[in-house]
């Protein structure tokens, strides 16, 4: 965004309303300055998922301020949990359609990070002024990933319903494991492959190695060296005094990887 010479604000979507904006919040955070909102749901790296409902109410907001575009990138629409149903802005409120920015992709549905593909809709003004800069630039997706990306696309999409169910398996293994009187605090998220649990009640203290953990960083650094499981500090998207973790892994992983973080968290004092 600074290359582009723009000022990004952060708009704090925290545990208290499950990491998702609120209206009010969104509210505060528009100036007359504002140009466009960055949505991403469900959400890396917090798995919050946003209902038509909450939309609703973003969209009001919206409606207001007729200067904000809205980019959503709405990446992880193939995983929503518990029976949700995906919703996206332009669709929950049309009136918004001429000023928002839909992106997707095959990375996280199709498993195809690598192919590098993702593709958006929006404002024909707006694709033109993108292609033009793109057409220019010299990294591009291949064909052989397009070709590969219509094939996904257009091909039998009955395997989420099972990648669905054992996704949502392995967020609840993960969930209950984090809760487990280890001293983390862990909420459920409704979407994508990640939960994002609170460690500030460990802070302040030491690790069984000896290592003082006084942030974020100080936790999963320590975690890393002491039990090898890998997992992003909170500071890193912006909220600090939690950590994040995919649970796109295999379940045995997942099950290792949880009784490691168990044992390490045990083992602070
Ligand atoms: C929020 C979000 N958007 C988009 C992507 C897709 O990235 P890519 O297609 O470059 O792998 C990711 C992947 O991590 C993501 O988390």
């Amino acid at each position: 965004m600074r290359l582009c010479g723009a000022e990004p604000v952060f708009a704090v979507a925290d545990a208290s309303t499950g990491f998702k904006l609120s209206p009010e919040v969104l509210d505060a955070a528009i100036t007359p300055k504002t140009k466009w909102l960055i949505l991403n749901t469900p959400s890396n790296p917090t798995g919050a998922a946003y209902s038509a409902d909450d939309l609703r109410g973003l969209a009001d907001v919206l409606l207001k301020h007729p200067q904000v575009h809205i980019l959503t990138d709405d990446i992880y629409e193939a995983l929503v949990y518990d029976g949700g149903e995906f919703a996206t802005i332009a669709q929950v409120e049309p009136k918004l359609i001429a000023r928002t920015l839909t992106m997707n992709g095959v990375s996280k549905s199709h498993a195809m990070t690598g192919w590098r593909i993702g593709y958006c809709t929006g404002p024909r003004q707006l694709l033109q002024a993108m292609t033009k800069l793109q057409g220019q630039s010299t990294s591009n997706p291949t064909s052989i990933s397009q070709w590969a990306a219509v094939e996904a696309l257009n091909g039998p999409q009955d395997f989420l319903g099972e990648w669905r169910k054992v996704f949502q398996e392995r967020r609840d293994l993960v969930v209950k494991g984090l809760n487990a009187n280890t001293g983390l605090d862990c909420l459920t998220p409704q979407g994508a492959f990640y939960v994002f649990p609170s460690c500030q009640r460990l802070l302040g203290k030491t690790s069984a190695g000896g290592a003082v953990l006084k942030t974020d960083e100080d936790f999963v650094m320590a975690l890393l060296e002491e039990t090898g499981v890998a997992l992003v500090h909170g500071t890193a998207f912006g909220l600090p005094g939690h950590f994040r973790l995919s649970y796109a892994a295999a379940t045995s992983e997942l099950e290792a990887a949880v009784g490691r973080i168990q044992v390490f968290c045990a083992g602070i004092s």
